[in-house]
């Protein structure tokens, strides 16, 4: 999808497959509503007369158009004083709705009609052209006839009487990249287990690396991780026949000396559970067991794709999670990467077993911040269900950014305690660590098991397991691309 922004000096002779009005209710037409009502005989004014359309919120009428514009799409939004954000996002679906099954292949939005300030209509271009790339995503990968797509592929909009047209073209840059690093977390996770292994996530993070002269890829392999002693990511791939990686994309963006933001994401491209096998109902959504490694993939596809001006590290702990002769048993003892002592007493808690050890990993880059990403407890689908994200950090103003960045790209987090009177219920008569902490607050347990492994720099912990997929219809999300990439570019001052 191409987004255009342009100064277009009179709606009634610029030339489009579509024009978009946007329209409020019990006001007079006015701009370039009311030139094109008059290059159309008042057709606009016919149909607010007859009724069939009244502007409310989400209402949608699609009239014969002019010589100039072939069809005019008039687009409710219900009262003026009252549209915020919640509206402008309304608007956006309905648009997309009103055009999905349209035969225009390009349209050319009047924004003026909405009467937003300048920084409120760059939020509004930024949130649309990231949802209508998104909203746009096909899974085609596995399927003979995926469902059809929108024919839109190019929407110009008009700026004129809005916001600068240099203002809007950068807005619609950064949320077609935000979209397009959606589309590419939600396809990854969408591919079933068989296909998107440990082995493919690495060639992916290859070929990704292709497309930016900023990026580049590493993979620490299972006989490094050995010399390492990352003994806790080598137990969850223990019973698989394939092998664990860690994939290491480093974006230079910024200057050699800046610290870099890091990403560390769960990358468990299959969870059966292991010898502590979950139940067979729904287990085909544990493919999207790597939901976490995805949105790294997707950010650092928006950040290269915007070429942000910031050192960013994406690490993916990709592992296969199965039961076999040589998997790892419940009461097994492994020792991480950090030295501690880890008591598997679930085998099916292997999220934090792979995280323990790229976070003790990641201390080498020096980080200004580390967040990981994770798929990590279905307690914190209980807690949050799907709408919220679960954030855990160990320091007050990163989880503040993260929050905000969520709010700001309706991509919402709400934060959780990780007091230390939930440690009790991680200790082990065993080993220095239990890797399950009993009945009450799992998602909490299982950041505080995390929090021993990123003491040495700021920390936060996004749990995915509700925000990161839909069961149905079934599918990904593409969460949290966007809060981490509004996040980055405030990190850049953008
Ligand atoms: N991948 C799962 C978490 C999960 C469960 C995500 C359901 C989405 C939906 C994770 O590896 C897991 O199995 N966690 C266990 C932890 C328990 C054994 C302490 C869980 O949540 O049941
Ligand atoms: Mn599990
Ligand atoms: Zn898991």
């Amino acid at each position: 999808m191409t987004f255009i922004a342009r100064d277009v000096t009179d709606a009634a002779t610029a030339a489009s497959q579509c024009a978009i009005l946007p329209l409020f209710q019990d006001t007079k037409l006015a701009g370039a509503a009311l030139k094109l009502d008059k290059a159309s005989s008042g057709s606009i004014k016919a149909a607010l007369a007859l009724g069939d359309f009244s502007a409310k919120s989400g209402e949608s009428l699609m009239l014969p158009g002019t010589n100039a514009a072939k069809r005019i799409l008039l687009i409710g939004c219900g009262d003026a004083k009252t549209f915020d954000r919640e509206a402008a996002r309304k608007f956006s679906r309905t648009l997309y709705h009103a055009l999905l099954n349209k035969q225009a292949s390009e349209a050319m939005l009047h924004l003026a009609g909405l009467g937003l300030k300048e920084n409120e209509a760059k939020w509004m271009l930024t949130y649309l052209a990231r949802h209508l790339t998104a909203a746009s995503y096909r899974y085609t990968e596995t399927v003979s006839k995926p469902r059809a797509a929108m024919k839109l592929t190019r929407l110009v909009i008009n700026t004129k009487g809005a916001i600068q047209s240099r203002l809007a073209a950068s807005a619609l840059r950064e949320g077609n990249a935000i979209g397009l690093g959606i589309n590419e977390a939600a396809n990854l996770a969408n591919l079933p287990g068989n296909i998107c292994t440990p082995s493919y996530l690495a060639r992916h993070a290859r070929k990704l690396a292709r497309s930016s002269a900023k990026l580049s890829v590493s993979v620490v392999e299972e006989k490094q991780m050995r010399a390492l002693g990352m003994g806790a990511l080598l137990s969850v791939s223990a019973g698989s026949e394939q092998s664990a990686k860690l994939i290491v994309m480093n974006y230079k963006g910024g200057k050699t000396a800046d610290k870099p933001q890091v990403l560390v994401g769960k990358g468990v491209t299959f969870d059966s559970g292991g010898i502590s096998l979950k139940p067979g109902a729904k287990m085909d959504e544990m493919k999207f067991d790597m939901g976490g490694a995805a949105s790294v993939f997707g950010t650092m596809r928006a950040i290269a794709e915007l070429a942000l001006p910031l050192n960013v590290v994406g690490i993916v702990a990709a592992a296969e999670n199965m039961p076999d002769g040589k998997a790892t048993k419940p009461g097994d003892i492994v020792t991480s990467m950090s030295g501690k002592t880890i008591e598997v007493l679930n085998t099916d808690a292997e999220g934090r077993l792979v995280l323990c050890d790229a976070l003790t990993y990641v201390a080498r880059f020096k980080p200004a911040a580390v967040i990981d990403i994770a798929t990590l407890t279905g307690a914190c689908v209980v807690a949050l269900g799907s709408h919220a994200t679960g954030l855990f950090a160990n320091e007050d103003v990163l989880a503040e950014q993260l929050l905000a960045a969520g709010t700001d790209s309706h991509d919402r987090a709400w934060r959780m305690p990780l007091w230390d009177d939930y440690q009790a219920q991680i200790k082990s008569n065993f080993a220095d660590l239990a890797n399950i902490g009993g009945p009450g607050g799992g998602s909490i347990t299982a950041a505080c098991f995390l929090s021993h492994f990123a003491r040495d720099y700021n920390w936060a912990h996004l749990d995915i397991a509700g925000s990161g997929w839909n069961s149905a219809p079934k599918g990904a999300t593409g969460r949290p691309v966007a809060l981490l990439t509004r996040y980055l570019l405030d990190r850049a001052g953008q």
